[in-house]
């Protein structure tokens, strides 16, 4: 069922979308050669409670750390611990927040240092895909004008669009109804409301689309070991839009 939110519930899920956006904001001047994921993974989770909220992603289903950092050829899930970024790397940062109940989720891909165009090609076109698909959204739209929005993008410049993991609804459960594939056809699916709230991620890779999962049960990597990124908001579907709760406009 995709429930829509109250507009105390929302009040709730701004101040969380603002935290995770400040997390990410906190994080980035770490962001350099040198520094291990677990590090940052600290950082964030130290920071995350100093708002008085909750790193979700913490023991979810298990998940041993605060934030997922995935690197190079990490799709998503990749757990914090002793690896050192390098110059040239591309790394994912998908950070949770729970505030009071309800959950912000925002993922983001950043350089560390210069990195090759390849990967700056990469990361201008998956953030662009993103708004491709927040551009679809208002009151009444069918969830497949979104997906298949992002498809379109990826395919026209060329990227693998990842198929086995979605976007998702968020609210006071991190993943509620509906799915937001990365993939579909425009008039199909659910009907999006006023009130619902969605949370919007394309994870695209510059080469095969297919993926495997490591020995650790978390981490997804790419097929061929070429890079991936990913970047998501959640948002408000509105009448006439979206409200993105994990961009800088959310000024609570
Ligand atoms: N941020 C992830 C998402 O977008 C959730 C990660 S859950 C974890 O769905 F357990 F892997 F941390
Ligand atoms: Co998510």
């Amino acid at each position: 069922m995709i429930t829509i939110k109250s507009d105390y519930e929302l009040s709730l899920m701004k101040v969380a979308g603002k935290i995770v956006y400040d997390t990410h904001q906190y994080l980035k001047p770490f962001i350099k050669e040198g520094i291990t994921t677990g590090e940052l993974d600290k950082l964030a989770h130290d920071y995350i409670i100093s708002r008085d909220a909750y790193p979700s992603c913490l023991n979810y289903e298990g998940f041993p750390k605060s934030i997922c950092i995935s690197v190079n050829e990490e799709v998503v899930h990749g757990i914090p611990g002793k690896r050192k970024l390098k110059n040239g790397d591309i790394v994912t940062l998908d950070i949770c927040a729970c505030y009071k109940g309800y959950h912000g989720d925002s993922a983001w891909t950043y350089p560390v240092g210069e990195i090759s165009e390849d990967k700056k090609y990469l990361l201008e076109h998956t953030e662009k895909a993103l708004y491709e698909g927040l551009s679809k959204i208002k009151d009444g739209v069918r969830l497949g004008d979104i997906s298949n929005a992002i498809e379109e993008y990826a395919c026209k410049h060329k990227l693998g669009v990842v198929r086995e993991l979605t976007g998702h609804g968020i609210g006071n459960n991190l993943h509620e109804d509906p799915d937001v594939p990365n993939f579909g056809k425009k008039g199909t699916g659910p009907v999006l409301k006023k009130g619902m709230t969605i949370a919007v991620e394309p994870m695209l890779n510059l080469g095969t689309r297919k993926i495997y999962i490591l020995d650790d049960d978390w981490t997804i990597i790419t097929g061929d070991n070429k890079p991936s990124a990913h970047f998501e908001h959640t948002v408000i579907v509105t009448e006439d839009g979206c409200e993105i709760l994990t961009g800088g406009d959310n000024i609570e």
